[in-house]
């Protein structure tokens, strides 16, 4: 997926179709982060209605949020044919994600069968529509690690969806399942949706970008050829064994702890042999957030050996903010930094036909003194979210740092904007 080779002008959408996915989902992450002060019980037990809301803020309102949108953008250039009708796409799955996730979360915090409505509604008929349109994208690809990295997260969304909209349609009262299959459904859920859809588009996306972006040497060929879909067949026995063969479930635990752990310890050994050693705010966050996959592990290994730990509450929710904040937001905020200010240069390029040194270069259209600023706050939200699910007083803090971060974060993404009309870049 390099930018740089593969995309041409004709092929590339108008920098306003993925620009409006990307400066949504900091107001997400600030949504998420007004509900922890507002209600920090939202880290105390993994079931309150507040932690479910705030858990969606996070997982659709940040993560899909930016990840469909980056897809929307890479997908003609990692899969080499082009999503059919992408402006209509982008309308059709940004407005309803959006709006479908503000119901979700209204519907778990009031309880009101209405709001679960919408959001069945919405995030059913947006996210299917991305599916579809993108699948037919896929479908055509040639094959490659990347390209079978994504189709096994999209895959992965697609399960998850189906599982998050029964669960809606269990929760607004619409249809009942005994209990015990309903707790199966839940962990199939966040299974599906954390370890696969991403993960396994993390992993997918990374053997393009982390030899680019930080000039490593490429993954080893044999890890990238059998991880994600290792990984993806782990998940699956996950996720039915308890039906079927319960016997299994630990062995399929233990394989997806130790596939997580090679993929976080080969990307950290791949970026300690980067050629260019300049600093960079993007590298800073791959790292946090590979770190925080290995302290996931850690977690999850101390909860094997003291079954006390494993029943507590702060463990779940000590995974969960780990793997959501420490590791995917990190990750996604990370290549935010790298692909707004690219896509500017990039249309302003195209659009302008100009010469090198009457535009801005990439490094220009971002101040890197503020991505600091804003790497440094996430890094103590981070610090204070997991201090947080072991000491609750933390969490008002916790929120209200996590708060900054997310402002700074939307204003560093704004100013890229800003900079691109002000050479006169035209958004679509
Ligand atoms: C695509 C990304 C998504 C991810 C990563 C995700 C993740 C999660 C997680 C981690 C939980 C908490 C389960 C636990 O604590 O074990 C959860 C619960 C839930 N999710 Fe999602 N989710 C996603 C999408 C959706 C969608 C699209 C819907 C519905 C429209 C949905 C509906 C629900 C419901 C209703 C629950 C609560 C189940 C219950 O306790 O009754 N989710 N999800």
């Amino acid at each position: 997926m390099n930018p740089q080779a593969g995309l041409s002008f004709g092929q590339a959408p108008p920098y306003s179709m993925p620009l409006r996915f990307f400066l949504t989902a900091p107001l997400f992450l600030l949504a998420a982060a007004g509900l922890i002060v507002w209600a920090p019980e939202a880290l105390a037990s993994r079931w309150t209605p507040q932690t479910l809301a705030l858990t969606h803020a996070l997982t659709l309102g940040f993560l899909a949020m930016v990840m469909l949108g980056a897809l929307l953008q890479m997908l003609p250039v990692v899969a080499g044919s082009s999503i059919p009708a992408p402006r209509w796409v982008a309308w059709f799955s940004h407005a309803p994600l959006t709006l479908g996730t503000i119901a979700l979360m209204t519907g778990f915090l009031t309880a009101a069968p209405a709001a679960f409505g919408i959001g069945i509604a919405l995030l059913g008929g947006g996210i299917t529509v991305f599916l579809a349109m993108a699948s037919i994208s896929l479908a055509r690809a040639a094959a490659g690690v990347t390209v079978t990295g994504v189709r096994l997260a999209m895959a992965c969304l697609g399960v998850t969806l189906l599982l998050g909209l029964t669960l809606a349609l269990l929760r607004a009262g619409w249809w009942k399942l005994p209990a015990a299959e309903s707790t199966i459904a839940i962990a199939a859920h966040a299974a599906f949706g954390l370890l696969g859809w991403v993960l396994l588009l993390v992993i997918g996306v990374a053997y393009q970008v982390v030899p680019m972006f930080q000039i490593t040497p490429p993954y080893p060929p044999r890890l990238a050829r059998w991880l994600a879909g290792a990984l993806f067949a782990l998940l699956l026995l996950h996720a039915t064994s308890p039906l079927f063969f319960p016997a299994a479930t630990s062995f399929a635990d233990a394989g997806l702890a130790g596939g997580i752990l090679v993929f976080a310890v080969a990307t950290l050994r791949l970026q300690a042999q980067r050629r260019r050693k300049l600093p960079d705010v993007t590298l800073d966050y791959w790292r946090l957030g590979m770190a925080s996959l290995i302290a996931c592990v850690a977690v999850w290994l101390a909860a094997r050996l003291w079954p006390a730990w494993a029943a507590s509450d702060a463990y779940p929710l000590l995974l969960g903010v780990l793997f959501i904040g420490g590791f995917a937001v990190s990750v996604v905020n990370g290549m935010l930094y790298k692909i707004v200010p690219f896509l500017a240069w990039f249309h302003l390029q195209a659009q302008l036909q100009a010469r090198v040194g009457s535009i801005p270069t990439m490094k220009e259209m971002l101040a890197e003194r503020w991505t600091r600023w804003q790497f440094r706050l996430h890094l103590v939200a981070c610090a204070l979210l997991v201090g947080a699910t072991l000491w609750q007083q933390l969490a008002i803090a916790a929120g209200g740092v996590l708060a900054l971060s997310a402002l700074l974060l939307w204003l560093n993404l704004l100013s890229v904007a800003r900079r691109f009309s002000g050479h006169g870049g035209r958004f679509s």
